[in-house]
């Protein structure tokens, strides 16, 4: 087939940036990384990126493709060139660029090392009892953070480290759960008090880019939910993230409403909701925000009550509670025939499997 492609190339020497066109011909089940290397092999043996695996493992080749993140040897092209469509392939996003597709990936491995990402079981020999045996129950939490190839990707896409580059990211903070949800790591209150820190846990904007354009289906953004959900748990609840999260539980609990007028004081405190008050009069008299008092409570309230004792049966608090994104809202993949598949990990972390079922 004949493919066509437009690449974003920079001369780190000149600084100068320039939209190339390139044509080739490619087999059919080529996909992008191989369109590449049919360039630089045939074409312009200047072009620079990166791979190694050729096979989603590696997580070398992140780039982007019109403008969202891809792993370059998962993108096939057929469709592509089936739709007379030619992509434009650029470098990722939120990462310098060192030439053409390849971004210097520093300041990403900077940060997974702020996670401290190694198990710390509190001893440094064996047990004399020998080894702990865990079982797939136990390890399921984390099923999903344990597929990160570090690619990136996620990093590329986040809006939160656009506006603040200290953000630690999706990339660490999913790794970050890996541990702080793995039975056999005796850190966690260190580990979630120091995710809690400035440009932390809740710097997260919950754009849901991270989760959207994972290759591998981690949903970073569902790992940070969960990091949130156990600093709650265990008392970690210093930042206003947390304490926001905290007003919502109660005020959708006490009158199946949120209500937003309390929401400044709850979260920042007194001296800043009375810093506020000319701003909420101002809202007040444009209809905007109703009286704080007396609440307003929903007629059918005890079903808001109903479904925080029920869930507060089912012990789902902290990360258990948090509902993974696949469940909430299936991935879907438009297939190459035109219909849509879903694509969804067979294990649900914190889900009994069909074996332990049986
Ligand atoms: S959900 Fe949070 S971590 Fe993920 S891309 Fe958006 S801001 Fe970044
Ligand atoms: S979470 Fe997903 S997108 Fe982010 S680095 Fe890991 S594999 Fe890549
Ligand atoms: S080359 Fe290894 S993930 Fe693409």
């Amino acid at each position: 087939m004949d493919v066509a492609l437009k690449i974003w190339r920079y001369d780190p020497d000149s600084g100068e940036r320039e939209l190339r066109h390139f044509e080739v011909e490619a087999p059919e089940w080529a996909c992008l990384l191989d369109v590449l290397d049919i360039v630089k092999d045939q074409v312009d043996g200047t072009l620079a990126y990166r791979k190694s695996c050729r096979m989603m493992i590696c997580g070398s080749c992140g780039m982007r493709m019109d403008g969202r993140a891809v792993l370059a040897c998962k993108e096939r092209m057929k469709p592509i060139v089936e739709r007379g469509h030619v992509p434009v392939v650029s470098a990722m996003g939120n990462m310098p660029v060192l030439k053409d597709l390849v971004v210097d990936m520093q300041p990403f491995w900077t940060k997974i090392r702020t996670m401290k990402p190694w198990l710390d079981t509190g001893y440094e020999e064996v047990p004399e009892h020998g080894e702990f045996i865990h079982s797939q129950e136990e390890m399921n939490p984390i099923h999903k953070e344990a597929l990160c190839i570090m690619c990136g990707c996620c990093v590329s896409e986040c809006n939160s480290m656009e506006s603040d580059p200290e953000f630690f990211g999706p990339a660490a903070l999913a790794k970050g759960f890996r541990f702080v949800g793995d039975p056999r790591d005796r850190t966690k209150i260190e580990r979630l008090e120091r995710y809690n820190d400035e440009h932390g846990i809740w710097d997260c904007t919950r754009c849901y880019f991270c989760n959207e354009r994972c290759p591998k289906g981690v949903d970073p953004r569902d790992a940070i939910a969960k990091l949130g959900a156990e600093s709650i748990r265990v008392g970690i609840d210093r930042d206003m993230g947390a304490k926001h999260a905290k007003w919502f539980v109660h005020s959708a609990k006490t009158t199946g409403w949120l209500r937003e007028t309390e929401l400044v004081p709850k979260t920042q405190g007194v001296a800043a909701a009375i810093k506020e008050t000319k701003f909420a009069l101002n809202l007040f008299k444009h209809g905007k925000v109703p009286l704080p008092f007396p609440p307003h409570v929903a007629k059918n309230v005890q079903e808001a009550r109903a479904l925080h004792e029920l869930v507060g049966a089912q012990g789902r608090d902290g990360a258990a509670g948090i509902v993974q994104g696949e469940r909430a809202l299936a991935r879907i993949e438009h297939t190459e025939h035109g219909g849509v598949q879903r694509d969804a990990p067979a294990v649900t972390p914190g889900e009994p499997t069909p074996h332990a079922e049986g």
